[in-house]
């Protein structure tokens, strides 16, 4: 499985990259405006640390708009990858897109039937939100579940990317299912290390072994 760190900030990529663990990044544009930086320049950083895919968002939302913003974002370095929102002119452009070898991540997705069109208009990555379903009480998981069968039923080459995550758990349940992608906030990152067993495990391994040194 692979892990995105989901961040537009500076620090937390080049931190999360330091662990070794991260396979690319995803933005969005309010991710960009809570840096309050030239997103271009953003970019430009972002791609020098981590080598991997990173998700730009277009903020168009007409066809043409789309596809010109797209083919600009994709002409910053190959590993960018143009977020497209799920929408009618949206999935028009990743077919578009798909043609001319640009890679495409579709976003807000909330249904399965919407990741069955990006899927079949040639899309690279699928981000079903899960985190803003549970909080309509929607179980955001079962969407995964649904996406993750349809697609392996097909062979869509179409990688299912989990998006909008809020804890830990929605990394397990990702996981057990088979998705593609994490793409995971800088604290929750943290908090996968976490267990307090861990902690004081180690603390009496230490004070163990400082009990023999001082023999
Ligand atoms: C996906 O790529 C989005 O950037 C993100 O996961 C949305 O998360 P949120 O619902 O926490 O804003």
């Amino acid at each position: 499985m692979k892990f995105f760190i989901d961040s537009a900030n500076i620090d937390q990529i080049k931190e999360a990259a330091s662990y070794g663990l991260l396979d690319g990044v995803t933005t969005n544009p309010s991710l960009v405006a809570k840096e309050g930086r030239d997103f271009i320049e953003l970019l430009n950083e972002i791609v020098q640390i981590v080598d991997g895919p990173i998700s730009a968002e277009v903020v168009s939302t007409d066809y043409e708009g789309i596809l010109k913003e797209a083919r600009e974002l994709a002409k910053i370095h190959k590993n960018i990858v143009v977020k497209i929102p799920l929408i009618k002119e949206g999935i028009k452009a990743v077919k578009t897109l798909s043609s001319e070898g640009i890679k495409t991540n579709v976003t807000l997705c909330f249904s399965p039937t919407q990741a069955l069109l990006a899927a079949k208009a040639g899309a690279t990555y699928i981000s079903p939100f899960v985190g803003r379903l549970d909080d309509i009480s929607h179980v955001g998981m079962d969407l995964i579940e649904q996406i993750v069968q349809i697609y392996r039923n097909y062979d869509f080459e179409t990688q299912v990317l989990v998006a909008s995550i809020r804890h830990p758990l929605h990394v397990v349940e990702a996981a057990m299912m088979g998705a593609d992608v994490a793409t995971i906030p800088f604290d929750v990152i943290e908090k996968l290390f976490k267990h307090p067993l861990t902690d004081i495990g180690l603390e009496k391994f230490l004070s163990d072994w400082k009990k023999l040194e001082n023999k």
